[in-house]
């Protein structure tokens, strides 16, 4: 198993260090376009193997040669927003920097699976299928584990309870636009609306759609990249493990709940071959409602690119 982390930033990095600690792969390639920073975090990450007793080899480059043969590319690279910066203005220039990472990461490993982390995560799903012309069981987002995470998190600590007992079932876009379906989120099998009161519940809710932008205001400089490595990661060990886990992940939609021509979060069940199946099950009139605003926002995004 080899893997490759494109963007060796927070997010990037982090992810290496998580796969190299959990010995995912026999080798971790980080890329990045500035110069020594890619060597200089893989040589460190790969100087604590010894101490971590693993034997993957973390190795950083500013090219692609050393890329060739991953069975799996997470894609990071990108700009946050800054101010002045339209959300326009960051989703052209991050497809222009992920379309462009995608191109040359599938010339040198064309038969990888891709997950994309960039934002805005949805428009970048589709961008890299686009760029890179894979079918869409090869091109997967990572925001519904995130925003999952988030969500069983809160509750965990709402009830005091462990973090293993707790299930979230997140649809929809990544953010503002997510759609979790607390009467199919659980604490051990019990259904949250049976344990939380209905106004508690939403606060809960709600503050797991602003999970992020809570991060960005304690740092200040950047934004969360503890809770999305370790999701990215999951889904990697998924793959890499052929363990059929159904995360909810950002893919192209060919007519599953209704939606097509747009990418949406969804339950996947993610194999060896990315993904295997969209499982899909029957939504109340408002949660299909949601689940189809969400999909909306994201196919006028993805025009914006096209
Ligand atoms: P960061 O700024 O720490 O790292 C980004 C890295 O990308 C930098 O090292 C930069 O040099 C590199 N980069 C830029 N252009 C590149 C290129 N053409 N080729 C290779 N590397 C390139 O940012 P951070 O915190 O790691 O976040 C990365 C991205 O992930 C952002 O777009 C962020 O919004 C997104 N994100 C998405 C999440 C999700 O749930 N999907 C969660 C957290 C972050
Ligand atoms: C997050 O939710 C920034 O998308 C990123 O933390």
């Amino acid at each position: 198993m080899k893997i490759t982390v494109i963007g060796a930033g927070n997010v990037g990095a982090t992810t290496a260090q998580r796969l190299a600690d959990k010995e995912l792969a026999e080798q971790v390639v980080l890329v990045d376009i500035v110069e020594g920073v890619p060597q200089g975090k893989a040589l460190d990450m790969w100087e604590a193997a010894p101490v971590e007793m693993t034997d993957t080899m973390v190795i950083g480059t500013n090219g692609y040669e050393e890329t060739a043969g991953s069975d799996i590319v997470i894609i990071t690279a990108g700009l946050a927003r800054k101010p002045g910066m339209s959300r326009d203005d960051l989703l052209a220039k991050n497809a222009d920097i992920v379309g462009g990472c995608a191109e040359q990461a599938v010339k040198h490993s064309p038969n990888a699976i891709f997950i994309l982390v960039s934002n805005p995560l949805d428009v970048m799903t589709y961008v890299t299928m686009k760029r890179t012309g894979l079918p869409r069981n090869r091109v997967l987002g990572m925001a519904g584990v995130l925003d999952s995470a988030r969500f069983r998190s809160f509750v965990a600590m709402e009830l005091n309870v462990s973090v293993e007992d707790v299930t979230a079932f997140v649809l929809g876009g990544h953010g503002d636009s997510m759609v979790p379906l607390p009467r199919f989120s659980t604490v051990a099998g019990i259904p949250l609306p049976e344990l939380i009161p209905a106004q508690r519940l939403e606060e809960i809710v709600t503050r797991t759609r602003n999970g992020g932008i809570e991060i960005v205001n304690f740092l200040k400089t950047g934004s969360a990249y503890y809770a999305p490595s370790s999701s990215a990661v999951q889904m990697a060990e998924s793959i890499v493990k052929n363990k059929h886990r159904i995360l909810p992940c950002a893919v192209w939609l060919e007519g599953e709940y209704g939606l097509r021509d747009t990418v949406a979060g969804v339950p996947v069940k993610i194999g060896r071959n990315g993904m295997e199946q969209v499982i899909e099950i029957k939504l109340l009139p408002e949660e299909a409602a949601a689940l189809q605003r969400s999909a909306d926002d994201v196919k006028a995004n993805i025009a914006k690119v096209k």
